[in-house]
């Protein structure tokens, strides 16, 4: 069977292999269109609902695939329908079951920040469709060495390796350590998404990445997380030499990168 369920359960399992997303770590949230939703169960069949206090009134009539809380990214794959759900918004507050959550699940604990990050993507680029909430090692660990600053995380990144201005031009956001799994962390993290960030960065926690397509997102997630495995083997080290202002603006011009302004200039 060829359908999202496949695309989605496969950069699942390359998100575990990684090693970005052990026990239950990580979730993910998919904006699918009815046909997509069509291939795999009845989109106007609801099994169960679920109510949210915060505003989804953005999103009503959009369908959703979203992991399930609790479950493991190793297990989608072999077990979709226990792992994963589809989920359509219904109301300001509601949401629809379609399929999944077969054991009586439900959907992640992080639904209020990736709805909220949904909503303000959308806003700036009809296309977004996902968001991918993983815990990379190498930049959570970079939370415990650097500054909780935008600017100076974004700075080191791009100028770890030539990629990273090229694939994430907007920059990373960082926020500081948070309780997760409520609507404070969402609101936070959608502000910075509202701000131009496709990535934000949680502390000690892990990073959000949003995109169109399951791989610009997985391919951001891939690029940030090696530009920070790069700062790490370097930090601490007599740097000789490393990626100038000038080079990057160079870089800019070459490719015509828009990129966010204030940090090399
Ligand atoms: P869930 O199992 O609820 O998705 O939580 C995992 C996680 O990464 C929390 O930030
Ligand atoms: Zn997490």
């Amino acid at each position: 069977m060829n359908n999202v369920i496949n695309e989605v359960t496969e950069i699942l399992s390359l998100l575990y292999k990684h090693n970005w997303d052990e026990r239950n770590g990580g979730n993910l949230s998919y904006i699918l269109t009815e046909e997509e939703v069509k291939t795999v169960c009845d989109p106007f069949k609801t099994i169960r609902s679920f109510e949210y206090d915060f505003d989804m009134s953005y999103l009503i009539g959009k369908y959703f695939i979203v992991t399930g809380t609790g479950k493991y990214f190793k297990n989608c794959l072999k077990d979709p329908e226990n792992n994963l759900g589809i989920l359509k918004v219904s109301s300001a507050h509601k949401v629809d079951l379609l399929w999944g959550y077969a054991d009586g699940g439900k959907m992640t604990s992080e639904f209020p920040t990736h709805l909220m990050c949904h909503t303000e993507r959308l806003k700036l680029d009809p296309g977004h469709r996902l968001v991918i909430h993983c815990h990379p090692t190498n930049i959570i660990a970079m939370t415990h060495v650097c500054p909780l600053d935008s600017r100076f995380i974004t700075e080191k990144l791009w100028k770890m390796q030539t990629e990273s201005i090229v694939v994430f031009p907007e920059g990373v956001a960082i926020l500081p350590w948070m309780v997760c799994g409520g609507n404070e962390i969402g609101v936070a993290t959608a502000q910075k998404m509202a701000e131009g960030y496709r990535s934000v960065i949680w502390a000690h926690h892990g990073l959000s990445c949003t995109g169109k397509t399951l791989d610009e997102v997985y391919g951001l997630i891939e690029t940030i997380e090696k530009a920070a495995e790069i700062y790490l083997k370097v930090f601490g080290k007599e740097i000789i030499q490393s990626i100038t202002d000038k080079q990057l603006k160079d870089l800019a011009t070459a490719f015509n990168i828009d990129y966010r302004k204030g940090i090399i200039d």
